[in-house]
Formats: structure tokens, sequence, C-alpha cells
């Protein structure tokens, strides 16, 4: 198996010098960290949809219920989402890849012929998606080249079956069946996405308006 060692030292991160830290070694080793995709939205002062594909997505704390994203300072929509009270996280399932490309594209027509509702919060929610969590801007913080958004969840929706999109090395996958004996990795399919080990269970019932 091929491999190489890169030395990170702190010389080069002080001077924010990439020779020995390449982007693109340090681009190909983290995406061997498989995610799902997502595609983060929220409203304009003026009342416009916007959203943009993520996978930066990650839970935080489950007491009080935070998640976090990032988003890259040369986003469009960034002023936008540093400005906002609310945002929403779609996940998105394996059909929605062309979805994800088109959101992952600096465009007016992102929203044409998407199904969408409207929560408490006002995002724009993705009416196909797995699961759409509505959030409270909870803190943002600087992250070098990106944003870091943490927020509060303050309602969900998760769909009771489905199979997420997942992004890994720059390419969409699909997920594969679970690991382990036979009668285990029945069970595994067989568990509902709301029995999640208590992940924001005690804030039941989700609502949406
Ligand atoms: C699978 C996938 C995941 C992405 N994840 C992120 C992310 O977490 N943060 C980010 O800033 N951009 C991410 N991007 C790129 C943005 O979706 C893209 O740059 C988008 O156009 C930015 O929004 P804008 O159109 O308002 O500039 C991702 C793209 C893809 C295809």
């Amino acid at each position: 198996m091929a491999c190489r060692l890169t030395l990170c030292g702190m010389d080069n991160q002080r001077a924010g010098d990439m020779t020995a830290l390449d982007g693109r070694e340090l681009r190909d080793a983290l995406g061997w960290f498989a995610t799902g995709v997502t595609v983060i939205t929220t409203r304009s002062p003026d009342g416009d949809l916007v959203g943009f594909t993520a996978n930066s997505f990650t839970s935080v704390s489950l007491d009080p219920p935070l998640i976090l994203f990032s988003l890259n300072r040369q986003a469009s929509c960034l002023p936008i989402f540093e400005d906002c009270a609310h945002f929403a996280v779609n996940i998105l399932a394996e059909h929605q890849a062309a979805l994800s490309s088109r959101f992952a594209t600096a465009s007016h027509e992102k929203w044409h012929g998407v199904s969408v509702e409207t929560w408490e919060g006002g995002c724009p929610i993705l009416a196909d998606a797995l699961a759409n969590f509505e959030c409270a801007v909870h803190a943002v913080h600087d992250g070098g080249d990106h944003r870091i958004f943490l927020g509060r969840v303050l309602r969900m929706r998760s769909r009771g079956a489905g199979k997420p999109l997942l992004f890994s090395r720059g390419a969409y996958r699909l997920l594969g069946g679970p690991l382990g004996a036979p009668e285990e990795a029945a069970a595994a399919s067989s568990t509902s996405a709301l029995d999640n080990g208590g992940l924001f269970a005690e804030h039941e019932p989700w609502t949406s308006a």
C-alpha cells in the first residue's frame, strides 16, 4: 500500500506555509473521512431563499442540542448567514446527488422546482430530505478560511426510513450494508431513524408549522 508521511511542523503553521503541508495532500487525506451531505438554508432580509451544500455538518451537544457547520469565507451566501437568526440543515437522501451539485454551484436557479416548506423560523425546509433541523444561531466562530456556525436545534423532522447520500474522496457514494453478525445486521437495518440512542429525544414531539 503506497503512503507518505508528511510533517506538519509548528513553523509551517506559524508562517501559514503550505510547502510541507500541501493543500492537495491535506484534502486527499481528509477525504478518507466519509460524510453525509446536507443543504444548509436560510432566508435573506428581503425574503429570498438562500442555501448551499455542506458536508462539514456535525452534531456537537445533546444538552443543549447543538450542531455545527463551517462556511467558506469566499461563499457569496456568507454575509446572509452571518446576519441571520435561524438556519436549517437538510440531510440529503441517496437520490439527491444532483440537488447537492446544484446547491454547490453559485447560481440564481438553485431553487427552481425544489419543494420547500416553511417552519416557524422562516428557513426553507427541503421537503424530500431525510431529516431537517431548524436552528437558532448559537455562536459564530473564526475557522481560518471558514466561519464556524453553531446552531441550537429548535425543531426537527426525521424520516423513519431511507438511505443517506454519502461523500468521500471527492465523489458521491452509496451506503453499504451494516457490518456484524446477520442478526445484528438485521437489527441495525430495522432501527428507526428516531430510535437513535436518545438523540434529541427529550424534545419530542418535533414540530413543523
Ligand atoms: C459534497 C460537498 C460538500 C461541501 N461542503 C461545504 C462546506 O461544508 N462548507 C463550504 O463552505 N462549502 C462546501 N461546499 C462547497 C459549497 O457548496 C459551494 O462553494 C457553494 O456554491 C457556496 O455557496 P455560494 O453559492 O453562496 O457561494 C461543498 C460542496 C460539495 C459538493
